[in-house]
């Protein structure tokens, strides 16, 4: 059986900027992944974050990746042909067959959308699957927006609400927090909603879909918790009796209602 601490070593195939302080990694590997997934990625000598896979082909995957930390600001500094270890995919990823048949809501703020983009790149190459679909985006300013690029390929698939808190120069869209553009959500019952953003947006968003009528056993989000292993063994990402990184990182709020009366760390999401 393989160690499953071992990484794969993997070379960076292509770095994409994406704003001031996120970049897109393209690693050459043939990992095969679902939606929501993340691997723990290994910069070596300075060691290992989790991840999620922001979209993947043939022969690659996306990492997207905020500089905040040791490892972060490293592997800003790397380039293509620089080596990296991966090790996963590891997690539950998205209830996506649950959503098929279904009106579907997309919910991300900020780096929160790097997880979602396979979901988004799913629902455009396999549209017929489901009934509406939104997409609901909202960043700080619009300079911080990710994958801006592909919005307009997204729109030809879903309904597309953007919001930003601060405007800059040339921003005619919406400005607010995205709690502010739930009531232009078309569609509420028969509804699966996917949500990952910071805790503050989640928690409030959260309250804001449940008075609009979206019952919390179908809203899902995806907890981020400090990790080590990634594979339930080391028990860093314990909370309430749930490893956050094997039997997550995507919890149904009614499920993550139960355990996160306590712990502070996301203890915010939700009351
Ligand atoms: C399941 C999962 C998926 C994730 N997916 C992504 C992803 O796709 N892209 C991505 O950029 N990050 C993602 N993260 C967050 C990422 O793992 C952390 O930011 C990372 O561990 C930081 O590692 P570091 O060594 O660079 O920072 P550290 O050196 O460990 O931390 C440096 C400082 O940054 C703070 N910090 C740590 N994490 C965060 C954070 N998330 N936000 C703000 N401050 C932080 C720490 O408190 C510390 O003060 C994910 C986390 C989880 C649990
Ligand atoms: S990170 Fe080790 S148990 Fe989850």
């Amino acid at each position: 059986m393989r160690n499953p601490y071992l990484p794969e070593v993997v070379p960076i195939r292509e770095v994409i900027e994406e704003t001031c302080d996120t970049k897109t990694f393209r690693i050459a590997t043939h990992l095969l992944f679902n939606p929501g997934q993340f691997v723990e990625l290994s910069v070596f000598g300075y060691g290992e974050a989790p991840i999620s896979i922001s979209g993947g082909g043939d022969g690659y995957l996306d990492l997207t990746i905020r500089a905040v930390g040791n490892v972060t600001n490293r592997i800003h500094r790397m380039k293509a042909g620089d080596y990296v270890g991966i090790r996963g995919p590891f997690g539950n990823g998205w209830p996506l067959e649950k959503a098929k048949g279904k009106n579907l809501l997309i919910v991300a703020g900020g780096i929160g959308l790097a997880p979602l983009k396979p979901v988004v790149e799913y629902v455009c190459r396999h549209r017929e699957e489901f009934k509406m679909v939104t997409l609901l985006y909202g960043a700080r300013r619009p300079s911080l927006m990710l994958f801006k690029y592909k919005f307009r390929e997204w729109e030809k698939f879903m309904d597309l609400l953007l919001t930003v808190d601060e405007p800059e120069e040339g921003w005619k869209g919406h400005v607010g927090v995205v709690t502010t553009l739930c009531d232009k959500i078309k569609h509420r019952s028969d509804t699966i909603t996917l949500m990952c953003g910071p805790p503050i947006m989640m928690k409030y968003t959260s309250m804001v879909l449940i008075e609009l009528g979206f019952p919390p056993s179908e809203i899902y989000l995806s907890l981020e918790r400090n990790m080590k292993c990634g594979i339930g063994i080391c028990g860093h990402c314990a909370v309430g009796g749930v490893y956050v990184c094997r039997d997550g990182p995507v919890f149904s709020l009614n499920k993550a209602l139960r355990f996160i009366e306590k712990p502070h760390e996301v203890q915010g999401v939700l009351d």
